[in-house]
């Protein structure tokens, strides 16, 4: 077992019935789980050069910073739309019922820059595939996409097959 499995909350039936939503205040709270999902979290790139980590909003953000101070690279906020103050660019992923959208700054990616993907949870991989257009459109080459948690039963493994995807823990 990974040892950070143990300080991730279960929690059943949220938000709505039969989905066993995975908390990850409760390892967030620990300073030791903290510094091990981290440094699992950092292995899983290994020693590829990162000039911008990005994190999505909003629980990609905890960690995103970390990896981003880690690889001596820069934090990019990708974040909900009507957020960002300055020009951005938006892309439309699909939900359940209806769509939803992810915007980024046009200033925050140079062309050729190497990006690394960071949230939370990879669930449909909607998402994140929304924000690797994103960085496409601005020119960034994506190093990979990194999740604590990748939940394998929604696939969205299959979603992101143009791209590399790494997580701690898979369910
Ligand atoms: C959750 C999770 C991922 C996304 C994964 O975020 O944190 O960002 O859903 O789902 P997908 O792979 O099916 O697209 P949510 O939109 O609930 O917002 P939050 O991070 O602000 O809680
Ligand atoms: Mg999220």
């Amino acid at each position: 077992m990974n040892e950070i499995e143990q300080y991730i909350r279960v929690i059943q039936d949220f938000p709505k019935e039969g989905v066993l939503f995975k908390d990850i205040a409760t390892l967030l709270q620990n300073p030791k789980a903290m510094q091990l999902c981290k440094k699992q979290l950092i292995d899983l790139v290994g020693d590829q050069k990162i000039d911008k980590v990005i994190g999505i909003e909003s629980r990609g953000f905890f960690f995103g910073t970390l990896l981003a101070a880690h690889f001596n690279a820069g934090f990019i906020p990708v974040r909900k739309p009507g957020k960002l103050p300055y020009k951005t660019i938006s892309e439309l992923y699909d939900l359940e019922y209806g769509t939803d959208a992810v915007e980024i700054h046009i200033d925050a990616i140079k062309k050729g820059e190497r990006v690394l993907i960071h949230d939370d949870v990879l669930a449909t991989g909607g998402t994140a595939n929304a924000v690797c257009k994103l960085v496409e459109r601005l020119g960034g080459e994506i190093v990979q996409c990194n999740f604590i948690i990748q939940l394998d039963f929604l696939n969205g493994k299959e979603k992101l097959k143009n791209y590399t995807i790494a997580s701690a823990l898979q369910y």
